[in-house]
C-alpha cells in the first residue's frame, strides 16, 4: 500500500508503531504531510524510529506534494485546520481520505465542500468509529429514520481544562459529577471543538447534528474518557457505554481511536474487511 498521513502527532506516531508491529510486509511507500516548521524533525524520526514501516518514506508540507507521491489512501490525523487546508484537494484527485478530526464536519460549509470534492473526484470520505463504537448499527438504523440519540461524555474534571467548563466550574475542587453542558451536537461542537469528535461521529451516522442530544460531564469518579449513548429507533433500541484509556502521547485522545484507524488500513490491505 502507498499510504499518506496528514499530521505526525500522537495518533500518527502510535499508528506507525502499530503498523510496524502488525503488518506482514512493510508499506510500499509512506508520505507524511507535516507542518513546515516540523519538517526536519519529522524526517529524522521517520528515518530513525520508523525506518521499518515502509520501503520508502518521504516528508512533504502541502497537498500538491503529497499527491505527487500517488498515495492509495490518505489518513488525516492533524486537526480541523488541516482538514480545511489539505483534504479537499486530495478528495478532488480521486484519493479516499480517512478523517479522524470528525468534529470538523460540524462546520456545515466544510462538510458540504468535502462531499462535493469527493463527488467530483470519485473518491470517498471515510469516517472511522474513532473513540466510540456501535457506529455500524447506528448508521444502519439511521437509514430507516425516526431516531432518538442521546449521548453523554464524561471525563475526570481536569481533563476539561482549557475548555469553557473551566469558567463554569472549579474543576480542581469537584467532589461529585456535574453536567456542565446540555445541547445539540452542533452546539457541543461549537462550544467544545476539541472534544467534538464523538458527538459529531454519532450525529453524522445517525440523527444529524441538530437532533443528537449531548450532555458533557466533569466526573471525579470517571475512570477515563467515558462515552455513553442510547438509541431509540422504530427498528431497535440499544445503549452503549465505553470506558476508554487515554493515549500515552495525548490524554485528550483515547487510544482506541488509533486502533480504529489501524482497522481502516488493515481492511484495505487484508483479504477480509470487518
Ligand atoms: N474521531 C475521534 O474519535 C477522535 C478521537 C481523538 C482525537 N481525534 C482528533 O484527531 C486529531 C489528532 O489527534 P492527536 O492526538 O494525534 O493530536 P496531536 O496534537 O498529538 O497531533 C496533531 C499533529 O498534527 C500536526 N498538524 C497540525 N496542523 C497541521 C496542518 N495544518 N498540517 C499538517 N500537520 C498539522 C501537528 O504538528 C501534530 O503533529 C485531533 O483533531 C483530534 O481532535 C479524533
Amino acid at each position: 500500500m502507498r499510504l499518506g498521513l496528514i499530521g505526525f502527532g500522537n495518533i500518527a506516531l502510535t499508528l506507525l508503531g502499530q503498523l510496524a508491529e502488525t503488518l506482514d510486509a512493510p508499506l510500499e511507500h509512506l508520505t507524511v504531510l507535516s507542518l513546515p516548521e516540523m519538517e526536519a524533525e519529522t524526517e529524522a524520526r521517520l528515518k530513525g524510529d520508523f525506518a521499518s514501516v515502509a520501503r520508502e518514506a518521504v516528508v512533504v508540507t502541502d497537498a500538491r506534494e503529497l499527491l505527487a507521491h500517488r498515495p492509495g489512501l490518505v489518513v488525516e490525523c492533524a486537526g480541523h485546520a488541516a482538514v480545511v487546508a489539505h483534504v479537499p484537494p486530495v478528495l478532488h484527485a480521486g484519493i479516499d481520505v480517512v478523517i479522524v478530526s470528525i468534529g470538523a464536519l460540524s462546520d456545515a460549509a466544510l462538510e458540504a465542500e468535502l462531499r462535493a470534492a469527493a463527488i467530483a473526484g470519485g473518491s470517498r470520505l471515510i469516517l472511522p468509529a474513532g473513540a466510540v463504537g456501535g457506529i455500524d448499527l447506528l448508521a444502519a438504523l439511521g437509514a430507516a429514520g425516526g431516531l432518538e440519540v442521546r449521548y453523554r461524555g464524561s471525563k475526570p474534571p481536569l481533563a476539561w481544562s482549557g475548555t469553557p467548563a473551566e469558567q463554569a466550574l472549579d474543576l480542581g475542587a469537584l467532589s461529585e459529577a456535574v453536567t456542565f453542558f446540555t445541547g445539540t451536537a452542533r452546539e457541543a461542537a461549537r462550544d467544545f471543538p476539541k472534544n467534538a469528535n464523538v458527538a459529531a461521529t454519532l450525529a453524522l451516522a445517525g440523527a444529524g447534528f441538530e437532533a443528537t442530544h449531548v450532555e458533557l460531564v466533569a466526573d471525579p469518579a470517571a475512570p477515563g474518557n467515558v462515552h455513553e449513548y442510547s438509541v431509540v429507533s422504530p427498528l431497535a433500541k440499544y445503549s452503549m457505554r465505553i470506558e476508554n484509556l487515554p493515549s500515552a502521547g495525548n490524554a485528550k485522545t483515547s487510544v482506541s481511536t488509533v486502533y480504529s484507524v489501524l482497522r481502516e488500513i488493515r481492511n484495505r490491505i487484508g483479504p477480509v474487511a470487518i
